[in-house]
């Protein structure tokens, strides 16, 4: 077998500035030790995330060029509509700004107190916008997900008998959808199999729930199901993608991930009076329904970007580039969630710093370490996103402590990877110098945006 190769030749480039570490030490503690407060130019690889990030194609930009910009009824809708029709099959194709804004719009409609929306797992934006309208967001993975050192092919199932039980507990009138994350960020950028979206349909049917998919990372996720699972080796990705959808009532997606942009979004759904519903909301706060948010250029570039990421050439090389740095790092012993999952290695930052509790943030400990040594920006996921706090005060830690290191689509090449896998091993086999953070500030929402912190003393 020969070297995957990137399959495309690079046209335009961006330079990268050079830090020294003395430099780095500076700029992160006048960052408040949180690397989402480092300018951008003092980064040497920036993995903080895959959205918005990809370098789009000369086909991309050139449909930017033959953008419609008319307020109502530009062409570029039509093709962005007629695009994301044809892979989700649903009636009403709705464009955000991006993906949060579909999940705004459509949990100000169908959630509020009283109500619970279940999840193979939430995403921070999804979480923070159920919980917005006073519902709740209730992640039920399966339990082979919850164990970073287990292999597995789908680890980011649902599960579906715990499903089943919270229904029947919770009463289906106050569940008013259930969702499906592909492939699963928060849990690891682990895929979810198609048998699984299938037996979620099921108790969907059986107790009239619809079922939504949040798509972000829909291609990714049928390149796995193509690889891993029994039946779909000789279906396109296309068509892979077209059934996954099939089960689906409706979906949100944020385009600035497998649709190859760096803006852009949708809200799909089959039911009229639901998307009614939607589109008037959309008018208040996105635009008009065949804008939403977006210069007709950005629709243009979406309907492009989801030609492209259906191609198979495209999707090998997009996982295994993710499984290759997986790979490099593991060989040496560092702890990640196995196996590697579509759009990012996950260090278990709880095996890696065993000697930092939750309490004491050990993913961002890690996730400082990487900018230090090597100008590497990553993001904790773990007590900093996901924490919470008892009556008492007491940090209430998710199950998982994890450093995400998100890849760019299309931006990095072999070398750079190789470098990345150079820093976390270095940092690795300095990890007993490594101590604990506590904050200095932190928001009431979504604090990790935005938090600061210094390093915890060995007394406290
Ligand atoms: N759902 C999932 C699974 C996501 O990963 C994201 C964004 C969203 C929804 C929201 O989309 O950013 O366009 O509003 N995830 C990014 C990340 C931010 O870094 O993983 P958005």
């Amino acid at each position: 077998m020969k070297t995957i190769i990137e399959p495309f030749k690079i046209k335009s480039v961006e330079p990268i500035k050079f830090t020294t570490k003395e430099e780095r030490k500076k700029i992160l503690a006048e960052a408040g030790y949180n690397p989402f407060l480092i300018n951008a130019e003092n980064v040497i690889i920036d993995l903080l995330t895959d959205s918005g990030t990809s370098a789009m194609s000369a086909k991309q930009w050139s449909g930017i060029m033959d953008g419609d910009e008319s307020y109502a009824g530009s062409k570029s809708f039509f093709k962005f509509e007629s695009a994301v029709k044809n892979i989700t099959g649903h009636k009403f194709i709705i464009p955000t700004h991006q993906g949060r804004a579909a999940e705004k719009i459509l949990f100000t409609i169908v959630g509020g107190k009283g109500k619970f929306i279940p999840n193979n797992t939430h995403f921070d934006t999804t979480r923070a916008n159920v919980e917005f309208t006073g519902a709740e967001a209730i992640d039920l993975l399966n339990e082979q997900g919850k164990h970073p050192e287990i292999k597995a092919d789908f680890k980011g199932n649902m599960d579906v008998e715990a499903l089943e039980n919270f229904i029947k507990k919770t009463g289906k009138d106050n569940i008013p959808l259930v969702m499906i994350t592909v492939t699963n960020n928060s849990g690891g950028g682990q895929p979810v199999s198609m048998q699984n979206i299938k037996d979620v349909k099921a108790i969907c049917n059986k107790y009239g729930i619809p079922l939504f998919i949040d798509a972000c990372r829909f291609a990714e996720n049928a390149y796995f199901i193509k690889k891993r699972e029994k039946g779909y080796k000789d279906k396109s990705i296309l068509e892979i993608a077209q059934e996954m959808f099939s089960y689906a009532d409706g979906a949100t997606m944020s385009a600035k991930k497998d649709a190859l942009v760096n803006i852009g979004g949708f809200l799909s759904l089959n039911n009229e009076e639901l998307a009614t519903k939607c589109r008037n909301l959309l008018i208040v706060t996105e635009g008009f329904p065949t804008y939403g948010g977006l210069a007709g250029r950005d629709l243009e570039a979406v309907a492009i970007g989801l030609e492209e990421i259906l191609d198979e050439n495209y999707l090998q090389y997009r996982i295994r580039s993710t499984e290759y740095l997986g790979e490099k790092i593991t060989a040496a012993g560092v702890p990640i969630i196995e196996p590697p999952g579509g759009h990012a290695i996950y260090i278990d930052a709880k095996r890696f710093l065993p000697n930092v509790p939750p309490h004491q943030f050990p993913g961002q400990s890690i996730t400082c370490e990487l900018y230090l040594e090597g100008g590497i920006r990553a993001v904790e996921i773990g007590s900093v996103m996901f924490g919470k706090y008892d009556e008492d005060g007491n940090v209430i830690s998710p199950p998982m402590e994890l450093v995400r290191m998100a890849i760019p689509r299309r931006v990095y090449t072999q070398s750079h990877i190789d470098y990345v896998a150079e820093v976390v091993i270095e940092v690795y086999k300095n990890r007993n110098k490594l101590g604990g953070y506590k904050f200095t500030y932190e928001a009431p929402m979504l604090r990790h945006f935005t938090a600061r912190f210094e390093p915890v003393s060995n007394t406290e």
